[in-house]
């Protein structure tokens, strides 16, 4: 992967080589965290850009709570650090990656007792799917049930849910899954939110059982804008195969549109003009030549940035 100079370390600034733990670190054997993922880009007038910080951060604190941390920060503060660190590392488009983790101290699965650690990472971060136009598989895994854990927190544990997923089409010609739930619906990909196109309309799985999505959400309220009716529903897998068009969108993934789906062609193998369409909307926002949504940006100057 790509690095930068500093990650940010419970409060200080740190050398990206020494943001170290200990390999007793709760976390690492309970995955007894929590994280997020944000992109910012560069936006027309050469300035960088965090998209929806605020919904981000809003999310990760949920997150804690749903694993009773008490973090010594404040959402402010958060915030704050996260511009930070883009603007110490000077680089004008990539990743973010806050994580909030049960440090060293105690072992044992009740994770109480262990200091509450933080990160916040950035790096440059290009395409995150390998493939423009997706080959999807069904998951033999399903969802995790609503009653097995926070579903709609992103817990680190969650995400073997994604990983066992992920590692079932290794080696495959298929890019990325889809996991039903537990009464058979589509719920959402390994690290993506899914949506479909029938007959004009833009239809997304319920918040019954995915991540909620920012990008999902912001996708919303884009295709209201642009015209297009939109419904959150239960969505069978034949309505899958019989869509018009389908994608998935994500922080790390933005828009992708899906191909095939358990090697069916979906619109005869090409991504659908209204997924092209809404693709095409979201990059203008994020990288701000959409004024209507520029409150959904946070501009971050660059310790550099006079230099420039
Ligand atoms: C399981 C899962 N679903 C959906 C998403 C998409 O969410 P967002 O748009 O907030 O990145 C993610 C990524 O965070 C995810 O990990």
């Amino acid at each position: 992967m790509q690095t930068t100079e500093f990650i940010w370390f419970n409060g200080k600034f740190v050398p990206w080589d020494d943001a170290k733990v200990h390999v007793l670190t709760h976390a690492l054997h309970y995955a007894s965290g929590t994280f997020e993922g944000l992109r910012f880009y560069q936006t027309d007038d050469g300035s960088s850009a965090i998209f929806r910080l605020v919904e981000h951060v809003d999310r990760l604190l949920y997150s804690a709570q749903a694993l009773h941390m008490a973090l010594p920060y404040s959402k402010q503060q958060i915030c704050d650090a996260i511009v930070e660190t883009v603007a110490r590392n000077n680089i004008t488009s990539g990743y973010l990656r806050p994580l909030v983790f049960y440090g060293y101290q105690k072992m044992g699965v009740n994770p109480i007792g262990n200091p509450v650690d933080m990160i916040i990472a950035c790096w440059p971060w290009g395409a995150y799917h390998a493939a423009e136009e997706l080959d999807v598989k069904v998951s033999q895994y399903i969802r995790l049930h609503p009653k097995s854990t926070v579903i709609d927190a992103k817990l680190s544990a969650n995400y073997i849910n994604c990983i066992l997923p992920l590692l079932e089409i290794q080696g495959t010609h298929y890019h990325e899954v889809l996991l039903l739930d537990h009464d058979h619906y589509v719920s959402e990909g390994s690290s993506v939110n899914f949506f479909m196109v029938k007959n004009g309309v833009i239809y997304t799985p319920t918040l019954s059982n995915v991540l909620p999505g920012i990008t999902r959400d912001f996708i919303l309220i884009l295709a209201k804008k642009l015209g297009y009716q939109v419904l959150e529903t239960q969505i069978t897998l034949a309505e899958v195969y019989a869509a018009d068009e389908a994608f998935f969108s994500g922080t790390a993934g933005e828009i992708t549109p899906i191909r095939s789906l358990d090697d069916k062609l979906i619109n005869g193998g090409g991504a659908g003009p209204i997924s092209l369409k809404l693709k095409a909307a979201y990059q203008d926002v994020v990288h701000g030549r959409d004024k209507t949504f520029s409150s959904y940006l946070t501009y971050v100057k660059l310790e550099n940035q006079q230099h420039l």
